[in-house]
Order: structure tokens, then C-alpha cells, then sequence
């Protein structure tokens, strides 16, 4: 069951009880129609996806109140402090250097050393951010697939019935998805045109290089890169070889061990860290455990097929 609560005191204290419990709500901004869930938490973040039905990791942006509430999750310089002076609240994203002790979820970020952050300016995600005191992470709020939602009711058509919960404001002013930019050692790159246009984000930083290939292999500046292990990657495991560290799942136990129960939101919540702390470790090989093709497993499934394929050279 779906509730829809046109925006009012009452509704946000709802929401703001499901996003602590770790469920996602549908709220606007002033952009789209976003699906919020805490972003410091791996299960909340996993629920997201599960809603969405979406087969695939991307990292999300995640919202904030405040510059402030923002530089105690990423590195800002000068560039990118100006940036958000000028332009937050409002329609632009900045991708920045993550910090280490940021809290955000590895889900959140996709495994990422860097996080795409948003002061949103609309008063409903504004009150959310405020009643919750946690940054949000919020894609739009749409089944994967469709099209973004401007409308509570394009929300309820594409989503209703797998989310408890929509806040209702009416229809959203812009109606079109933030502006993304990636600042990296002083370089602006355009990652999504927006709202926010290349002359605006010009008169602050100067000029910006145009997006690049999404197929590159992790380097620093590539900030469109997903993230993947530099191991070589085995699917499908029933048990470590002598060179292996072994990420299992349910009863395949390995090394550490995604879901022991063999849940797929716990096993997504943890994916990114156990890749991580597989790279780390001194064995040359890793290997994981079969993961069921269904539900978030797809998700999962899609991003280990990329991890094990063999690299691409960058041009
Ligand atoms: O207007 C908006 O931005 C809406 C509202 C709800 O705020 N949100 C939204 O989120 O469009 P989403 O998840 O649909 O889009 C996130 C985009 C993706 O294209 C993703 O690849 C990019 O942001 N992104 C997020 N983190 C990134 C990172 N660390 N590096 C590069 N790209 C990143
Ligand atoms: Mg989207």
C-alpha cells in the first residue's frame, strides 16, 4: 500500500519515521520527483534500488541542507565553494572527493571515492532534510525504465504499491534533473546538462571540458568511471582456491561473507565494502559466490560481470 500525504508538518514527520526505519519516500524537489532513503545506511540505500527495480548500481546523489552539511562529506577547493555559494540551493550536483570519514554508505557512491552532492531548494526535500538531520540519497523517483516523475501521480503509476509512502507538493517547477558537474584538481567537467546552464557555472569557474567516455578504466579525473576491483575477479565460486580471497553468500561461506542468511538487500548493502576489502587483501586472486538472478540480484550480478571482464584500455 501507497500513501499519498500532500505536504504538510504531518507528512514529513511520517516520512521522516520511514527513512530512520531505513525505507525509502517519494518526495519532490525542485527538479523531479525524488526516492529518498538515508544515505548512511548500505540496507537503506539497497531498498532504494529494490523499489526502482532498477538492474544496475549507479551511484546517487545525495542531498544535503547545507554547504556545510556538504563539506563534512566531500573536499571542497576554492572552485567548488564558489560553485555551490552562488548556485545551492538549486539544480546543480557537484562530484567531489569523498571523504573517508563521510559515513556515506559504499552503495550509495556505487564504491566510489567521490560522491555527487545536491542543496536542493524546494520546501517539501528541504523540510525532509531538516526533520532527518541525514543526508539523503535521492534518484528520481521513477521504476527503471520510465520516464522521471514531475507529478505525485506519475510517482503512484510507476511506483505505487512498492513504496509506502509519497509526498505530495504538486507539480515540480523545473521538471528536468540537476545539472551534474565533477570537480577534480581544479578541472570542471559537464556530467549532465541541466537546469543549471554551462554560461552560469562558466561566470564562476571559468571554462569546463564536455563529458567523456563512459567506458574508461578507473583513473584519478575519470569521474565517470565505476568502480571495480584492480584483482582479477572469479564468479560463481564454490570454494577459494589456494590464491583466492573468497567473498560468499549464504551457505558458501568464504573469507567474509555478504548475506550468511543469503539476503539480497544485506548482500547489496555490503557489496562495495567486501570488493574493497578483497582488493586490499594480500592473496593476488579474488573470487565470490553465486548470487541469485532475481530481485537486487540482477543489480549485483550486473556489476560483478563488469568487475570480472577484462579491462578496457583507456585511449
Ligand atoms: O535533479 C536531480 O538530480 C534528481 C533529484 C531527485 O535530485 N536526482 C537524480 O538522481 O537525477 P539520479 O540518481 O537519477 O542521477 C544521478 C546521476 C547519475 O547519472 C550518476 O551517474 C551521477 O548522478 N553520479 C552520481 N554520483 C556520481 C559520481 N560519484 N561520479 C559520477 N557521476 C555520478
Ligand atoms: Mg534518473
Amino acid at each position: 500500500m501507497t500513501q499519498i500525504l500532500p505536504f504538510s508538518a504531518t507528512a514529513i514527520e511520517q516520512a521522516n519515521a520511514l527513512i530512520r526505519a531505513g525505507q525509502p519516500v517519494a518526495i519532490p524537489t525542485e527538479t523531479v520527483y525524488g526516492l529518498a532513503g538515508r544515505a548512511d545506511r548500505g540496507e537503506a540505500v539497497a531498498a532504494i534500488y529494490a523499489a526502482k527495480g532498477r538492474p544496475s548500481f549507479n551511484p546517487l546523489i545525495v542531498h544535503v541542507e547545507s554547504l556545510e552539511d556538504a563539506e563534512k562529506l566531500a573536499r571542497f577547493d576554492d572552485m567548488s565553494r564558489d560553485l555551490a555559494r552562488r548556485l545551492w540551493p538549486g539544480p546543480l550536483t557537484l562530484v567531489l572527493p569523498l571523504r573517508p570519514d563521510s559515513g556515506i554508505a559504499s552503495l550509495a557512491t556505487a564504491g566510489l571515492d567521490t560522491v555527487a552532492l545536491r542543496v536542493p531548494a524546494h520546501r517539501a526535500m528541504r523540510a525532509l532534510l531538516e526533520a532527518t538531520g541525514l543526508p539523503l540519497a535521492a534518484p528520481s523517483a521513477n521504476a527503471s525504465g520510465s520516464i522521471s516523475a514531475t507529478r505525485a501521480e506519475h510517482v503512484m503509476r510507476s511506483l505505487g504499491g512498492r513504496i509506502p509512502l509519497i509526498v505530495d507538493d504538486g507539480p515540480t517547477a523545473l521538471g528536468l534533473e540537476s545539472t551534474i558537474v565533477g570537480i577534480f584538481e581544479r578541472e570542471v567537467t559537464l556530467l549532465r546538462p541541466g537546469p543549471i546552464g554551462i554560461e552560469q557555472i562558466n561566470e564562476v569557474a571559468g571554462p569546463i571540458a564536455m563529458p567523456r567516455s563512459r567506458n574508461r578504466i578507473n583513473a584519478p579525473g575519470q569521474l565517470l568511471s565505476h568502480y571495480a576491483p584492480s584483482k582479477p575477479l572469479r564468479l560463481e565460486a564454490d570454494a577459494a582456491a589456494p590464491d583466492e580471497w573468497l567473498i560468499g553468500f549464504g551457505a558458501v561461506s568464504g573469507h567474509a561473507n555478504l548475506s550468511p542468511a543469503g539476503h539480497l538487500v544485506e548482500a547489496a548493502a555490503r557489496l562495495f565494502d567486501l570488493l574493497h576489502q578483497a582488493d586490499a587483501q594480500p592473496l593476488p586472486n579474488i573470487a565470490i559466490a553465486r548470487i541469485p538472478e532475481q530481485g537486487l540480484g540482477l543489480a549485483i550480478n550486473d556489476r560483478l560481470r563488469r568487475a570480472a571482464a577484462p579491462r578496457e584500455i583507456p585511449s
